[in-house]
């Protein structure tokens, strides 16, 4: 059975491993928890019986007009249960008053999302490879 909250209060990082799959230069649970107490929503699926995260989604918004969705993942052996989809369902809701909700995803994603009434569009990025597994300070301070 899968729970599921909104909140990383009395989340360890023991309950954050395996996360970042694939990537080359992952975050550690560590930062992991950091990224996930630093954003503005998130929703976080638990393992009942472990305990352990299975599954996450955050979201970044100014709460006026806009939401941009940087996360979502489910852990690889609990892919294909539905987790995804409650996870997105969950967090559009609690968006669900904001005018822009965003987020980039591959094409073979996009009827993923379309699911949820949401539409293709074009976007830009730029990322910093060097600071992939998380940056040591928050970015107001890194620009003075
Ligand atoms: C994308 C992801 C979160 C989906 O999680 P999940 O728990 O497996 O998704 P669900 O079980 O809720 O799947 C819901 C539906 O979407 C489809 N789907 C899931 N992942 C898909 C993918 N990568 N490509 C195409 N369709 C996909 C499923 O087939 C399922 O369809 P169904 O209802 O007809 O069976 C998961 O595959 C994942 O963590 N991927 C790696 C990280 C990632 O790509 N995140 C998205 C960043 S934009």
């Amino acid at each position: 059975m899968i729970n599921y909250i909104f909140t990383a209060k009395g989340i360890s990082t023991e309950q954050l491993s395996g996360f970042f799959d694939g990537w080359p230069n992952p975050p550690s649970p560590e930062t992991h928890l950091r990224l996930l107490k630093n954003s503005d929503v998130i929703v976080l699926a638990i393992a009942q019986e472990t305990k352990r995260v299975v599954g996450f989604i955050t979201a970044i918004t100014d709460h006026v007009l806009s939401a941009y969705i940087p996360f979502l993942e489910v852990l690889p052996e609990y892919r294909g249960r539905g987790i995804g989809k409650e996870l997105v369902a969950f967090m559009l809701e609690r968006l669900s008053n904001l005018y822009m909700i965003d987020l980039l995803c591959d094409q073979e994603l996009q009827a993923f999302y379309a699911r949820h009434g949401m539409v293709e569009a074009r976007g830009m990025m730029k990322r910093n490879y060097d600071n992939q597994s998380g940056s040591p300070f928050p970015s107001s301070e890194h620009a003075g």
